[in-house]
């Protein structure tokens, strides 16, 4: 049967006290509104609905390009007048499966049994057993344990908030049955509300058995309501990640001290990941990679055998195999390293390509510059990339040997081999096989002092 997704999102968020939606902020840097729809996307012949409100032009324009039909709601009246929102939309054919924007953790394998039940009886209902219910609709069972109705915190009796099995508010149903529930809805309760939750006693007077399904896992149903549970939730799935990653052959020298922030896409054997090492975006790792502590990787390929050593930042960049970079080092978008190079302590590459066995170890800027293979700079070496307009081409020719200290000033060609003296400012291209270098002569003063303090 064909499903449809509705996600709740109107709903404020006051206490994240922030001028962000609470749906746009983040978890393993993506917002939680993505989290969800993800799940829903990852159910087949499945179309999405998300119900917005609160910074509605930010949802729309941050996350918009989601694949989803967007209505907003104007007034937050309640669960089920968000949903009634759409109610022109519910397929009678269909399975309405109804999830929250603010709850990122929910996995498949849930929300899969949700739907069978609701295929099956009209209902699947997510409950959870809670020591602490208080604010959650409770789940109100007869002699017989079946559920006849959820009670809300704030229209429930002293003895129904006793109840510690609580509606999650997650409920797949019936889409037909879904459309006449909704027209019965009233706000005759504590909150002057529409209660989506109303429909469970509804169901159980047209006959309708109401099934529930736990979690496996509490922090699947967990909300966010402030950032002390967004940070808590943060933990829970950076730990998942980890715990995946392990499984599939990385080690992670303290899972706890890892941080994923979009997807490794693949991986080789053998990969080593020191603590503090933050992986953003879309990343490669070859086989046996090493990378050290406190690195920031992004959208970055590193390939067979490279070791990055600790304080590393890489950026939209290719690390060819066998290569060694840092520590300290800074690799800038659209640079390759080539195989075996090595890219040592403070030195920061942008936008160049670095050949094969070619060694920067120390202290140097290297910008617009294509460096051939078996290249030696020495340290402090600068390209001199830009003229304050514009950015200029350096060319460094295999087997060159720039000395230390030197300013390349482009554009400007190093040719095949050709040495530079220390302390160089090349001007000109220097020619193949050559010795150039620019230094004024040394000179000594015979017999001079140095000055002596006034006073004294
Ligand atoms: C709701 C349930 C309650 C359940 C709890 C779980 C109702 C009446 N109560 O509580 O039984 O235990 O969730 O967290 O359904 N939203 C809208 N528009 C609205 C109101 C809410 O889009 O007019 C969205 C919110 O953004 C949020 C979700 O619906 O994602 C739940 O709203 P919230 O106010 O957090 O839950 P309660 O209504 O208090
Ligand atoms: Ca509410």
């Amino acid at each position: 049967m064909r499903l449809q997704t509705i996600i709740l999102a109107a709903g404020q968020g006051t206490r994240m006290r922030s001028s962000l939606p609470k749906v746009l902020h983040k978890i393993g840097g993506k917002t939680l509104l993505a989290h969800v729809h993800d799940l829903a996307m990852q159910l087949g012949d499945n179309s999405v609905h998300v119900i917005y409100g609160h910074g509605g032009k930010q949802v729309l324009s941050t996350v918009g390009n989601l694949e989803a039909e967007w209505t907003e709601q104007k007034q937050q009246l309640g669960t089920g007048h968000a949903v009634m929102q759409v109610a022109d939309w519910i397929a009678t054919g269909c399975t309405v499966l109804i999830l929250y924007g603010d709850v990122p953790l929910l996995k498949l394998a849930t929300v899969k049994l949700l739907i069978e039940d609701a295929y099956k009886n009209g209902i699947g209902l997510l409950t959870v057993n809670l020591d602490d219910p208080t604010g959650y609709g409770r789940i109100v069972r007869n002699e017989k344990g079946n559920v006849i109705r959820i009670v809300e915190e704030k229209d429930a009796s002293p003895l129904q908030r006793e109840i510690c099995e609580v509606n999650t508010g997650i409920l797949a149903v019936n889409g037909q049955m879904l459309k006449g529930w909704l027209n019965r809805l009233t706000n005759l309760n504590a909150q002057g509300e529409y209660y989506l939750t109303d429909i469970i006693a509804l169901a159980v007077a047209d006959g309708v058995y109401v099934e529930t399904t736990q979690p496996a896992e509490q922090s699947e149903v967990l909300g966010i309501n402030n950032r002390v549970q967004l940070a808590q939730l943060e933990r829970v799935y950076q730990l998942h990640q980890a715990t995946a990653l392990m499984e599939s052959g990385i080690t992670l020298l303290d899972p706890s001290r890892f941080d994923l922030r979009g997807e490794i896409v693949t991986h080789g054997q053998d990969v080593e990941i020191d603590v503090n090492v933050v992986l953003e975006g879309k990343i490669k790792l070859g086989n046996r990679v090493k990378i050290g502590p406190n690195v920031l990787l992004k959208d970055s390929q590193i390939d067979d055998d490279v070791e990055i050593f600790a304080n590393s930042v890489i950026e939209k960049a290719n690390i060819s195999a066998g290569s060694r970079i840092g520590p300290f080092a800074r690799i800038r978008p659209e640079s390759n390293i080539g195989e075996n190079a090595h890219i040592g302590n403070f030195v920061e590459i942008k936008k160049s390509n670095i050949g094969k066995s070619t060694k920067i170890n120390h202290l140097s800027y290297i910008g617009d510059a294509i460096v051939g293979s078996e290249v030696n700079v020495g340290a402090g070496t600068i390209t001199c990339n830009y003229d304050g307009a514009n950015k200029h081409l350096t060319i460094i020719e295999d087997g060159a040997f720039i000395g230390s200290d030197t300013q390349l000033v482009a554009p400007v060609t190093v040719g095949k081999n050709a040495t530079i003296g220390a302390g160089s400012t090349i001007t000109k291209n220097a020619p193949e096989g050559e010795l150039s270098l620019s230094r004024s002569k040394q000179a000594t003063i015979p017999g001079w002092q140095r000055p002596i303090k006034k006073g004294d």
